[in-house]
């Protein structure tokens, strides 16, 4: 009895980390989507948020340009958001869910 026990527990284990990499997957889509709204509604006042836009304000780096520099991971963006230490920029007060939404479309963006 005592000696199935790890067993049956690494089983359940195994099932839920399947189970949590297909919500992952799914979850994605619906994270891009978000992170695209966000994005149309808050930063392509500035920024140029995707290629559907034709311009934003100059000297403004776009999302495809943020890509492409490679340095914007979730984390990245967070601490760049909530300490708008680059002042032109306003603070947006956004949720870690809708950054991290933000910073997934962001790397869909962009070749
Ligand atoms: C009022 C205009 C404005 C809005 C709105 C705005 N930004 Fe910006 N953003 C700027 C400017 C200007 C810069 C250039 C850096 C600076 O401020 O010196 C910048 C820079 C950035 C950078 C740094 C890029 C780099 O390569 O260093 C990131 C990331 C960024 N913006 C993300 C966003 C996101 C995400 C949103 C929407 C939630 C947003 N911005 C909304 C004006 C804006």
């Amino acid at each position: 009895m005592l000696t199935t026990l790890p067993s049956a527990r690494t089983k359940a284990l195994q099932v839920a980390a399947v189970f949590l990499l297909l919500l992952g997957d799914q979850s994605s889509a619906a994270d891009l989507a978000h992170g695209r709204a966000i994005a149309n509604r808050w930063c392509s006042e500035c920024h140029v948020t995707g290629p559907g836009q034709q311009r934003g304000s100059d000297n403004v780096p776009t999302f495809s340009e943020m890509k492409k520099s490679g340095k914007l991971d979730a984390a990245r963006l967070s601490t760049f958001l909530s300490a708008p230490q680059h002042s032109r920029m306003p603070d947006l007060s956004l949720t870690r869910a809708e950054i991290s939404d933000l910073a997934a479309y962001i790397k869909s963006q962009g070749h």
